[in-house]
C-alpha cells in the first residue's frame, strides 16, 4: 500500500476518522480506501490490533499517493516480509521478541514478532510490532483514554529502521483498582453509570470505547495483561445483578475483547476480604466445605461465563485484620488448586506490606525462630498460588518510607520477594503503584512524575539483582501495576512505569538519563526541542520531587531516620481527611506518612517545616516554569497539545499546593501578628481561587465526559460516595486545611472527623462488622472519642460546599 507524504493534512481529526467509520458512503477517492489485503497484514495479528489499524491508518489513505513515497509495509507474518525478517532470526528473540526492519532497495518496511507461548492463537509480539511501527509513523498513545494523530505520516525514515526487541519481564500487567471510583468503574463492572442527581445515566454500552482505547493503549505500550476488581453493592446482591446473565454477558463481550488484542484479562476477587465492596468469594459460613463450595462456584462463574483467563485476590478480610492463619491457608489452597485443576487458570495473591501482624505456630523459613508475618503467609500454600508484593505510594524499594503502612522501608518486602524467586517455585510478581489516591496524590491534585521515575528505578534495581543473586531467568515474572487513575499528567507515569517493564537495563547509565529515555514516547509525541525541553523538565522536577518528597532534604538539612518520620515532602503535600487524622490519633493503621501539625508549635521539629516547604517551592518553580517556555513553542493545533496543557495544569496546581501549604504554616505561625495572619489567610484564599480556575479548565478538557462521572458526588459500586477527582473539584484538600488553620468552628479545632466524607466503616472496615479490635476498645473506653468519631462513621448525606460548610 502506499502512503502519502508532504500533502496537507492539516484537517484530519479523530472526528474525520469517526466519519469514515461511521459513514458508509464513500467519499471521492475511494478507490484509494485500504482493505485488509492492501495493508499486507499478516493472519498472526490479533484481528482487535487488525481493526485498529485500520482505523488508524485509514484516514490517511484515502487520498493519491505521491509517486515518490512508494512505500509497501507489511505487519505480521505476511509472506512478503518473510525474506526482510527470517523466521529463524525472528523466532530466536524469544516469545513477545519482534523485529522492524526496513530495506531501502525493495520500497519494504516490516513488522513480525513472536507469540505469548506455543497456546497462542495470536501473536502479540506480531501487535507490539505493528504498534511500534505506527508510532515511528508519528502516532502516540499516551493517554489511555485516547491516542493522538500525526498531521502527516512519517514513513520515509522506517525504510532504514533495523531494531529487534524482546521483554524483560514476562508478566507485565496493569491492575486497574476499581475499588476506587476511577474513569471506568462502572463499566468494568457491566453496569450503567448514575451521574449526580439530576444529570440521568451514562449506558454501559457507551462506555465500552473507553475499556477499547485502555486495552489498545496497553498493547502500544506493551503490556500483555489487563486486570480489575470485581466489586458486589448491598443493591446488587439484592436485585441479583451481582452474578447475572446480564452482568456475565457484558464482562465476558469486555474479555473477548481483550483477547482479540492478544491480552490476557484478570478478575481479582478477594477469597474472604470485605473490604471497599469487593465481591469477596467465601460469603460468610464459616463451614470449610460451604466456603470451598463458594469458591469453587464463584471460580467457574469467572473463567466460564465471564471468560477472565487469571485470578488476582486477597488475604485476610482488610489491609489491617485477618482470620486465623490455618483457615486462610485453607482458604487459598482450595482457591488455587480449584483454578489450575479444573480450568489451568493461574492465580495470585496480594501480599500487603502492613506491618506487625504475625502467625504464632507457622514458623517463617526465611528465619525458624520466628513466627511468620500474615502478609507473607503464601509462602506456605500451594505452589499453585503465585504471590504479587505489593508496596504502596511512590517509595522504591530502597526509598526510606517515612512511617508509611508503619514501614521505614521496603526491604523485607524486597528481601522477601527475592527469597521466593530464590528457594521456592510459584510466580513471584511485583505489585507497585503508579498512584495511591486516597489522600496521597492524584485527588489533591499533585503532579508527580516521581511515581514513573520510582518505578523505572525498582525495577532496574530487581533486574540487577536478578543478575546479582543469578537467579534463573524468569524467576521474578514481572510487574502488576497497581493503577489509580489518569488525570492531572498521571497518565505520564503510565507510560514509564509500562516501558520499564519492557527494558529495564538498557540505557540505564544515571536516574536522570534512563528516566528521560524512559519518556522518549513523550518526547517523539512532541516533537523536536519541545519534546526535549518538556522531558528535561519534567525529569529535573521528578528527582528534586524525589529529594524533597522522600527524602526530605531541605537546603542543608537532612532528617535522620526518626525525624523522617515527621518531615518528608510527601507529608506536607498530601491532603488529609477526618479517617486519616483519627486514625493516626488513635494509633490504628498509620497508612500516610506523619507531619507537624499546623498548630504544634512546641514540636521540636516544627522549625524545619517553613524552610521545607519554601525549598520546595525553589525547587519546583523553575521547572514549572520551564515546561511553560517550552510550551510556548508548541503549535496549539497538534493533536497533542491538549495533553501538553494537561501537564502544565497539573504543574501549576503543584506549585499552588507547595505556596498555599507554605501560606498555611505563615498564618498559623507562633510569630505571626494578627495582621500578618489575615494577609496571609487572604492569599491563602487567592491561591484557592487560582486553582478553582485551572480546575474549570481540566475539567472540561477531561477525556470523560460529562466529567461528573469523575469529577462528581455520585452513587457508583465502590463504597466511595464520590468520583474519585471529587475532592479535586470541591478543592476539599485545600478547604480542610484551610478550616483548621482559620479555626472557625469548633469541630475544626478538636475533632479529627472534620469534615468527613468517607463511609468508614465501609472502606476500612468491611462493612463495619469486623471493627478491629483497637478501634472497639477506644469506643468503648474513651467517650470523648466515641462521640467525635460519630462523625467519622455517618459521612454527610449531601456534597460538602465550600466555604460554607467549614463553619457547620
Ligand atoms: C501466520 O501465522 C498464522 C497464525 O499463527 C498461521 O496460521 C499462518 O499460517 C502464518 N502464515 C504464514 C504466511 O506464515
Ligand atoms: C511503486 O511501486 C510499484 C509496485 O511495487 C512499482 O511498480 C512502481 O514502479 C513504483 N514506483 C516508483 C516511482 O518507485
Ligand atoms: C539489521 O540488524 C541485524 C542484527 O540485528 C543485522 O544482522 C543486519 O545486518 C542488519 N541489517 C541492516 C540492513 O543493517
Ligand atoms: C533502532 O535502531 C537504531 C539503529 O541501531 C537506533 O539508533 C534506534 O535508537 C533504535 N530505535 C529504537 C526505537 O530502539
Ligand atoms: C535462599 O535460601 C538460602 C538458604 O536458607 C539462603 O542462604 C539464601 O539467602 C536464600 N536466597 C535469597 C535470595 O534469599
Ligand atoms: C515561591 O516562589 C516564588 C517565585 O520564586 C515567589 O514569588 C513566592 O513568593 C514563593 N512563595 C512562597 C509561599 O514561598
Amino acid at each position: 500500500m502506499k502512503f502519502t507524504r508532504g500533502l496537507e493534512w492539516g484537517f484530519l481529526s479523530v472526528c474525520v476518522m469517526g466519519f469514515f467509520f461511521m459513514n458508509p458512503v464513500a467519499p471521492a477517492g475511494a478507490a484509494e480506501m485500504p482493505t485488509a489485503e492492501a495493508l499486507k497484514v499478516g493472519s498472526n495479528i490479533p484481528p482487535g490490533v487488525v481493526a485498529s489499524m485500520h482505523e488508524l491508518l485509514g484516514p490517511y489513505l484515502v487520498l493519491k499517493a505521491a509517486a515518490s513515497d512508494n512505500i509497501t509495509f507489511g505487519f505480521g507474518n505476511h509472506s512478503i516480509c518473510s525474506q526482510i525478517i527470517p523466521p529463524l532470526e525472528l523466532a530466536a528473540l524469544g516469545p513477545e521478541g519482534y523485529i522492524v526492519r526496513g530495506d531501502v532497495a525493495r520500497g519494504l518496511v516490516c513488522a513480525n514478532g513472536n507469540p505469548l507461548d506455543d497456546f497462542s492463537q495470536f501473536s502479540i509480539g506480531a501487535a507490539f510490532a505493528a504498534y511500534d511501527v505506527l508510532q515511528r509513523m508519528g502516532f502516540s498513545f499516551l493517554h489511555p483514554l485516547g491516542h493522538t494523530v500525526p498531521q502527516q505520516l512519517d514513513c520515509a525514515s522506517l525504510l532504514s529502521a533495523n531494531n529487534s526487541t524482546a521483554p524483560h519481564f514476562r508478566f507485565r500487567a496493569f491492575h486497574y483498582h476499581t475499588e476506587h471510583p476511577l474513569e471506568m468503574v462502572d463499566v468494568l463492572q457491566g453496569a450503567d453509570a448514575e451521574l449526580p442527581e439530576g444529570e440521568g445515566r451514562v449506558p454501559w454500552s457507551a462506555m465500552v470505547p473507553e475499556v477499547q482505547s485502555w486495552f489498545t493503549w496497553l498493547i502500544a505500550n506493551r503490556q500483555n495483561r489487563a486486570e480489575w476488581v470485581l466489586l458486589t453493592t448491598p443493591e446488587w446482591s439484592k436485585n441479583g445483578f451481582v452474578d447475572s446473565e446480564l452482568r456475565a454477558h457484558r464482562l465476558r463481550s469486555l474479555t473477548d475483547m481483550g483477547r482479540t488484542f492478544g491480552l490476557l484479562v484478570g478478575a481479582d476477587v478477594p477469597i474472604i476480604e470485605i473490604q471497599q465492596h469487593g465481591w469477596y468469594m467465601a460469603k460468610g459460613s464459616d463451614k470449610a466445605d460451604v466456603q470451598a463450595a463458594d469458591i469453587r462456584t464463584r471460580v467457574d462463574w469467572l473463567v466460564q461465563r465471564a471468560g477472565f483467563d487469571y485470578l488476582a485476590t486477597e488475604s485476610g478480610y482488610t489491609e489491617f485484620e485477618h482470620p486465623k492463619a490455618d483457615v486462610m491457608l485453607r482458604l487459598m489452597n482450595d482457591l488455587a488448586d480449584y483454578a489450575m485443576k479444573a480450568h489451568r487458570v493461574h492465580v495470585y495473591i496480594k501480599c500487603h506490606c502492613s506491618a506487625g501482624q504475625q502467625c504464632p505456630g507457622y514458623p517463617d523459613p526465611r528465619d525458624p525462630s520466628r513466627a511468620i508475618d500474615f502478609n507473607q503467609l503464601p509462602t506456605l500454600a500451594s505452589k499453585n498460588m503465585g504471590v504479587m508484593a505489593h508496596t504502596v505510594q511512590a517509595y522504591a524499594l530502597d526509598d526510606p518510607t517515612a512511617g508509611a503502612y508503619g514501614n521505614t522501608n521496603y526491604g523485607d518486602m524486597l528481601d522477601w520477594m527475592l527469597w521466593e524467586a530464590a528457594n521456592d517455585t510459584r510466580e513471584v510478581v511485583y505489585h507497585p503503584e503508579t498512584n495511591y489516591w486516597v489522600n496521597v496524590d492524584i485527588d489533591v491534585p499533585l503532579f508527580l512524575p516521581l511515581y514513573g521515575e520510582r518505578r523505572l528505578h525498582d525495577l532496574h534495581l530487581l533486574a540487577e539483582r536478578e543478575r546479582h543473586l543469578q537467579l534463573p531467568p524468569g524467576r521474578i515474572s514481572g510487574v502488576d501495576y497497581f493503577d489509580s487513575g489518569w488525570e492531572w499528567g498521571s497518565w505520564l507515569s503510565d507510560v514509564v512505569a509500562a516501558g520499564a517493564a519492557w527494558d529495564p537495563i538498557s540505557k540505564y547509565s544515571d536516574r536522570t538519563a534512563a528516566f528521560r529515555a524512559a519518556m522518549s514516547p513523550l518526547a517523539r509525541a512532541l516533537g523536536g526541542s519541545v519534546g526535549e525541553r518538556v522531558t528535561a523538565a519534567v525529569a529535573g522536577l521528578a528527582m528534586a520531587q524525589g529529594q524533597l518528597l522522600i527524602d526530605g532534604a531541605a537546603g542543608s538539612f537532612l532528617p535522620d531516620a526518626d525525624e523522617i518520620k515527621e518531615l518528608s515532602g510527601f507529608a506536607y503535600l498530601s491532603g488529609r481527611d477526618a479517617w486519616s487524622d483519627l486514625l493516626h490519633d488513635i494509633g490504628v493503621a498509620t497508612t500516610q506518612v506523619q507531619k507537624v501539625n499546623f498548630y504544634d508549635h512546641k514540636n521540636r521539629l516544627y522549625k524545619h517545616v517553613a524552610p521545607l516547604l519554601s525549598s520546595m517551592n525553589a525547587s519546583f518553580t523553575p521547572f514549572v516554569n520551564e515546561l511553560h517556555e517550552a510550551a510556548r513553542l508548541h503549535s496549539p493545533k497538534a493533536s497533542t497539545h491538549p495533553l501538553l496543557q494537561d501537564l502544565l495544569d497539573a504543574a501549576d496546581m503543584l506549585l499552588l499546593r507547595v505556596r498555599f501549604t507554605a501560606t498555611l504554616y505563615e498564618a498559623s505561625a507562633p510569630t505571626t501578628t494578627s495582621a500578618e495572619r489575615d494577609a496571609a489567610l487572604a492569599l491563602a484564599r487567592q491561591y484557592i481561587s487560582i486553582a478553582s480556575k485551572t480546575v474549570a479548565r481540566r475539567m472540561e478538557a477531561s477525556r470523560v465526559q460529562p466529567s461528573s462521572r469523575i469529577y462528581g458526588w455520585r452513587p457508583n459500586p465502590t463504597s466511595y460516595t464520590f468520583g474519585y477527582v471529587w475532592t479535586v473539584k470541591s478543592l476539599y484538600y485545600f478547604w480542610r486545611d484551610y478550616g483548621m488553620v482559620e479555626r472557625g468552628s469548633l469541630e475544626a479545632r478538636v475533632g479529627p472527623c472534620y469534615l468527613n466524607m468517607q463511609k468508614g466503616t465501609d472502606v476500612v472496615f468491611g462493612g463495619g462488622v469486623y471493627v478491629s479490635e483497637a478501634l472497639r476498645k477506644i469506643l468503648r473506653d474513651v467517650p470523648f472519642v466515641g462521640k467525635l468519631v460519630g462523625d467519622c462513621i455517618a459521612p454527610p448525606s449531601q456534597e460538602y460546599q465550600f466555604p460554607r460548610d467549614l463553619y457547620k
